[in-house]
């Protein structure tokens, strides 16, 4: 008995490790977002979700109040505008309500665009 229930507990420890590897997926410079930012679909904190981000419109999150400069900015979300946005967000849209200084290292940057290519 004790013996199956071990090798049972390894066996979902072993079926479990591939989940658990792709939800810790997002890089390091991510845990500066999540104070604000939620991945799931829907869910918005201080700021909106970043689910479907990437290729959208700037304001693209149902639900979640913008600021009205944010709106107008008309910023489609590619890798060019989000590594200016994310490096200095006050400088790239004047008047926004990020408050956030912005990431100084490219490869933070880099990293991060790439996860937020993974949030659907
Ligand atoms: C202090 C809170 C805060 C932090 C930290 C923060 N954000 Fe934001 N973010 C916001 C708010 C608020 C908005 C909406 C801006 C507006 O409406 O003016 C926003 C907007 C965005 C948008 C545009 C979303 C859209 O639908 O147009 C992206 C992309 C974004 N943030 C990514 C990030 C990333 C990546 C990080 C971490 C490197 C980060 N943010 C850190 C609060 C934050």
């Amino acid at each position: 008995m004790m013996l199956n229930k071990k090798v049972g507990l390894a066996l979902a420890a072993m079926l479990l490790a591939p989940v658990a590897a792709n939800a810790a997926d997002a890089p390091k410079a991510f845990n500066q977002c999540k104070a604000c930012h939620k991945v799931e679909a829907g869910k918005h904190g201080v700021g909106p979700s970043l689910a479907g981000v990437f290729g959208a419109k700037a304001g693209h999150a149902e639900g979640f109040k913008y600021s009205q400069k944010h709106l107008d900015s008309g910023m489609t979300w590619d890798e060019a505008s989000l590594s200016k946005y994310l490096a200095d967000p006050k400088g790239t849209i004047p008047g926004n309500k990020m408050a956030f200084a912005g990431l100084k290292n490219p490869d933070d940057i880099k990293a991060v665009i790439e996860y937020l290519k993974t949030l659907k």
